[in-house]
């Protein structure tokens, strides 16, 4: 397929449909999606006939709301391709993210699926700024992840030179960025601030040194405060990509050059955000989980999928001209969630307290223990190169003091030396038992 871009926007027609043809065309394509499934994969089926719905019961976008959720629990029981709606022959690849709470979740694509995801993912950078003339390297780890895949498909789509290095190996990451010219970088964004700090110790600067202009991040939770750190620290512009295995990987939204929320490709997944506990749907601007129906998947179909990701919905229109649904930056998982004290507690308020301190470095963990049946937290953090130790205990405090303004609870703090906490080359683990 022949890039369609004009310009500004990768595909002007489906980017700019006035809200009324944007749910026509959901609703078609919602529609197939529900005969699709029913016709075609037992589970579905069952499950359809279980809440009483036929598939010519949905009339309008608000009949979804008939349909119960999928949880990633019926996933495990289906693994690996339980919800197959295809014939085995015809699916060409598969992903599966990395099982560490359970088994892990397998997505199937056909070739149809391939080229939604191929598609997507080129709207996606496109919208970042991403063309031709870009090199972009792919450090999003390559193999069963779907992170560099949906990358590398996306760039070169767009005819973007793609230098495959995948995750690790990190100093030779520095070597060829500067060999290549790389001007366009695709990590965890805790790797991207890794990959600074061992230029600096290359002895190079990332900002003078290296051509890099943009970064292309996801994968994990990041905050506001993180984009600011990255963004000083390389020089870049930051764009958040958010995507899940069980709906096709990266691709399901991405920011444009307003960075107010993440435009959804909701020609192909269908936004709600509900509420956690009562499964009650939430209107825009109501923070909640979010829950996605794949609209145009055909080997996998995901019919109101609960990611456990926690967001609400911005229907405004954006400046930059898209029409297409907005959710917010993630703001935490609804199993991240930890009670402590009777408060409530996300890692997400964490990062923004200890990242809004200057001189505390983008490497933190969280440190849970138990004290009977009470959970304490703990926060250990590293200063940025260079701090003298005699300023460990002035940092800890005003990340105490943060802390405490955003929580109303103290929560010890620990500065640590540089080096200290172990560096992630894929995604970063923030919370750690003891
Ligand atoms: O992480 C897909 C992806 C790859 C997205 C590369 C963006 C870039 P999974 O391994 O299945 O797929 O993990 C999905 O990661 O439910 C979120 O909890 C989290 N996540 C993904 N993107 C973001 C983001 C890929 N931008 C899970 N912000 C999701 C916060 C994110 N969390």
């Amino acid at each position: 397929m022949t890039c369609k871009a004009d310009g500004k926007y990768w595909d002007p027609k489906l980017e700019t449909l006035p809200a009324s043809k944007l749910q026509e065309l959901q609703l078609k394509r919602l529609r197939w999606t529900i005969k699709h499934s029913y016709d075609n994969n037992e589970f579905y089926r069952k499950k359809l006939k279980g809440a009483n719905v036929a598939p010519d019961d949905i009339k309008s976008l608000d009949d979804i709301q008939k349909i119960p959720f999928l949880t990633k629990d019926e996933l495990r029981i289906y693994y690996p391709f339980g919800l197959s709606c295809v014939p085995m022959d015809d699916i060409m690849e598969l992903h599966a993210s990395s099982g560490t709470t359970g088994k892990p979740v397998v997505g199937i694509y056909n070739d149809n699926d391939l080229d939604v995801w191929t598609e997507i993912m080129a709207r996606g950078l496109y919208t970042n700024g991403m063309r031709k003339k870009d090199r972009m390297q792919n450090a999003y780890g390559y193999g069963l992840f779907t992170g560099a895949h949906g990358f590398e498909k996306g760039a070169h789509r767009i005819g973007t030179l793609v230098a495959p290095l995948s995750s690790g190996n990190t100093r030779r990451q520095v070597t060829l960025m500067k060999d290549f010219e790389t001007t366009a970088l695709a990590a965890t964004p805790s790797f991207c601030l890794y990959l600074a700090e061992v230029a600096k110790e290359m002895g190079l600067e990332p900002k003078d040194d290296l051509k890099l202009k943009s970064g292309h991040f996801g994968a994990e939770a990041w905050s506001e405060e993180m984009r600011d750190l990255i963004q000083d620290t390389w020089d870049i512009e930051a764009f958040d990509h958010y995507g899940l295995t069980e709906l096709i990987g990266p691709g399901v939204s991405t920011e444009c050059e307003m960075h107010d929320g993440l435009h959804i490709n909701a020609d192909h997944f269908y936004p709600e955000v509900i509420d956690s506990k009562t499964g009650e749907v939430l209107g825009p601007n109501e923070k909640g989980e979010l829950v996605f129906t794949s609209l145009t998947k055909q080997a996998f179909p995901a019919i109101r999928f609960r990611t456990k990701d926690l967001s609400m919905l911005i229907t405004e229109t954006c400046e930059c001209g898209r029409t297409s649904p907005r959710h917010a930056r993630i703001m935490g998982r609804a199993d991240d969630m930890m009670k402590v004290k009777g408060v409530i507690v996300f890692p997400s308020q964490i990062e923004e307290a200890v990242m809004s301190v200057d001189g505390v470095s983008g490497n933190y963990v969280i440190v849970k223990s138990k004290k009977g049946v009470l959970t304490q937290l703990k926060v250990r953090a590293e200063p940025v190169a260079g701090t003298p130790k005699e300023r460990f205990d002035k940092l800890a405090n005003e990340v105490q003091q943060e802390l405490y303004s955003i929580l109303n609870m103290n929560v010890p703090v620990e500065i640590v030396e540089v080096g200290a906490i172990p560096r992630s080359i894929g995604k970063a683990v923030r919370v750690i038992n003891e």
